[in-house]
């Protein structure tokens, strides 16, 4: 492990309060774990101080988006303990992006090495709750090559970027404005997390903040609701969830599947099927409906109006409604080590 005694003494100006308080994703740990691809093998994780990376300007990466990376949370435990919440999870989740983007995929024990390593390291970082420590695992093709458009980059390197937070989202509920003409990216990569996904709805998002003080995007490409530009969808029509199914046209969530996986334990029956827009209307106008979406940076976010076709329609049970509290709280306390949670979480 390189020597980082000094970047420690940087970190005073980032007391954990002080990170929680600063817009999500603006403040970085000192340190983080890298390893590198050369080609037939990856290399022994090392911790690095958190600094510029030098990349040469024809980096793969940089001309042909060869990049993927995950989001997942490390949570400070009732014992002072930091524990990540489902790691595993995002470790597949990234080996799956990283194979469809022909990119090594990092094999899921130096995933969880390499964020356990950036989790210890940035211990001291890490805000209480609400706070906690947002890791970005990150891979980006390296080769030097503006020549290699058509095939995949030939070297790597995958780092751990950690960031202290606090709420993604400001409190209040959501106005999501509702897009069925451009989908958010193509059928083929939206259960790939990649930057270029991200780009592809800048525009969208752009207009909708513009024209209609819009939060978010809700995807319905063809009429069919899909997701957000940030986070998953989630309707709670009395007891029942209801959200699309899986299909690689979206991201399939981890904080989704959490939901759903406990559901049954909150009362909630699931029904994961399509979901029209003129259904989701009919729905959103029940006084008992609630909408939320899901992430791990989102977390559960309650949805109070959808914008369709330039009319606002509020949904039912605004602000954050019971049914949603009901599942954040969960969710957040199984985050904190204050729920007893499933094996392997
Ligand atoms: N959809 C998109 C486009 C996202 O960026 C995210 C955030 O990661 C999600 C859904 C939710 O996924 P997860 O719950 O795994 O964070
Ligand atoms: C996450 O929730 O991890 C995401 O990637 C969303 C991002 C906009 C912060």
């Amino acid at each position: 492990m390189e020597d980082f005694s000094t970047y420690y003494l940087c970190m005073s100006a980032n007391t954990p309060s002080d990170a929680a308080s600063k817009p999500f994703g603006t403040v970085f740990g000192d340190v983080m774990a890298l390893a590198e691809f050369d080609g037939s093998a990856w290399s022994e994780p090392r911790m690095v101080g958190t600094s510029e990376l030098v990349l040469h300007p024809g980096t793969h990466a940089l001309h042909y988006g060869s990049s993927c990376f995950e989001g997942l949370k490390a949570h400070r435990q009732p014992d002072g303990s930091v524990a990540t919440f489902r790691a595993h999870r995002h470790a597949e989740r990234m080996f799956g992006s990283a194979e469809r983007l022909m990119l090594p995929p990092p094999p899921v024990a130096l995933f969880e090495r390499m964020v356990a390593d950036t989790v210890a390291a940035n211990a001291d970082i890490t805000p209480d709750a609400p706070g906690s420590l947002y890791l970005r695992p990150t891979i980006i093709g390296t080769e030097q090559n503006i020549g290699a458009a058509a095939r995949a980059s030939n070297t790597a390197m995958f780092y751990v970027l950690a960031s202290p937070v606090g709420q993604y989202f400001a409190g209040g509920s959501l106005r999501l404005a509702v897009e069925t003409k451009l989908p958010r990216t193509t059928p083929q990569f939206g259960m790939v997390k990649t930057g270029a996904n991200y780009a592809m709805a800048l525009s969208v998002l752009a207009e909708a903040k513009d024209r209609y003080n819009a939060d978010q995007v809700l995807f319905a490409p063809d009429g069919y609701v899909e997701e957000t530009g940030a986070a998953n969808f989630l309707v709670l029509a009395d007891n029942t969830i209801i959200t699309p199914p899986l299909s690689d046209g979206y991201l399939h969530g981890v904080t989704r599947d959490t939901i759903l996986t406990l559901a049954e334990s909150l009362g909630f029956s699931v029904e994961e099927r399509p979901l029209s827009v003129s259904e989701l209307l009919a729905l959103a106008a029940e006084p008992t409906t609630e909408i939320v979406l899901s992430g791990t940076a989102a977390i559960v976010a309650p949805v109070g109006t959808l914008i369709s076709e330039g009319a606002e329609h509020r949904v039912g049970g605004t602000d954050t409604g019971t049914q949603t509290q009901k599942i954040r709280d969960l969710v957040t306390q199984m985050q904190q080590g204050i729920a007893e949670r499933p094996t392997g979480w």
